[in-house]
């Protein structure tokens, strides 16, 4: 028996990899995490299978759902959003199941910061402008930010910002970074990237928060730096004409693949 904690994508059905698909379709048990899974994700479980939404329970809950599973000699399909390894309570269960002697297994999914650039068609780092990316967040009710991450310390980077679980907090997320990246910076606002209600607000510093109003709320993603821009960088000299040709095709010591 394992648990197998399966990254369910950003939210259309088609961006799970094929590893978790058929691990959720080899699982007699299912638990998953609320609204962000999409419908079609839990269709890929075989029939009879114990579904179960995690949202309303707690921790102790979800490990007596997986102790019961364990002792039934189950498989179990833990399914999050995005990917696992940010913001998705992961830590604390392994934790747990570590604790318990309880098998588990990892499989990546799609993270939600790359959906939103796909949605946008972005390359986030570009030469000269961004060559950094920071997934960071904004306080929550249940999470402190400890004090080394403020938003302010990675804004003096200049690095492009992929910023999660903060829209509620637009106005002064944008007025905290003017001072280090300019009321002109690019800002992109995407909302439920991937789905079929998908949004997208763009603007800069200083008018993104007007432009988002009230209009959206929890899953969106905020994305903040100059690369956002998609103007004003030189080409990446890896297909230069001048750059070393060691890698290609054509030149007679190229290395062969
Ligand atoms: C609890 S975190 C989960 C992050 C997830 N594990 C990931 O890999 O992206 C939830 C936050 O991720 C972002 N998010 C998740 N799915 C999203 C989507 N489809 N579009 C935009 N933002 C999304 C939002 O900022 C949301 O508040």
């Amino acid at each position: 028996m394992t648990v197998h904690f399966i990254g369910a994508g950003p939210g259309a059905a088609d961006l799970l990899t094929l590893r978790g698909r058929d691990l959720i379709a080899a699982s007699p048990v299912c638990l998953y995490a609320g609204s962000l899974i999409p419908e079609a994700v839990l269709a890929h479980c075989p029939p009879g299978a114990r579904i179960v939404n995690t949202a309303p329970l707690d921790l102790d809950a979800i490990i007596a759902e997986i102790r019961t599973a364990h002792q039934a000699g189950q498989d179990v399909a833990r399914l999050h959003s995005g990917d696992l390894s940010v913001w998705s309570a992961m830590g604390e269960q392994i934790r747990r199941l570590k604790a318990e002697g309880i098998p588990f297994d990892v499989t990546p999914g799609v993270p939600s910061f790359a959906a939103a650039a796909a949605t946008l068609g972005a390359e986030l780092t570009l030469p000269c402008l961004a060559q950094s990316l920071v997934l960071t967040r904004t306080p929550g009710r249940a999470s402190a930010m400890p004090e080394r991450e403020r938003l302010e310390a990675f804004a003096a980077t200049g690095a492009t910002l992929a910023i999660h679980l903060s829209i509620h907090r637009l106005d002064e997320t944008a007025a905290e970074l003017t001072p280090h990246y300019g009321a002109d910076c690019p800002v992109a606002v995407v909302w439920r990237a991937s789905w079929p209600d998908e949004r997208v607000v763009r603007g800069t510093l200083a008018t993104i928060a007007g432009l988002v109003g009230d209009t959206m709320e929890r899953t969106a993603l905020i994305l903040v730096g100059p690369a956002l821009g998609q103007e004003g960088f030189i080409e990446s000299s890896l297909y230069s004409t001048d750059y070393d040709r060691r890698f290609r095709a054509g030149r007679a010591d190229a290395v062969k693949s």
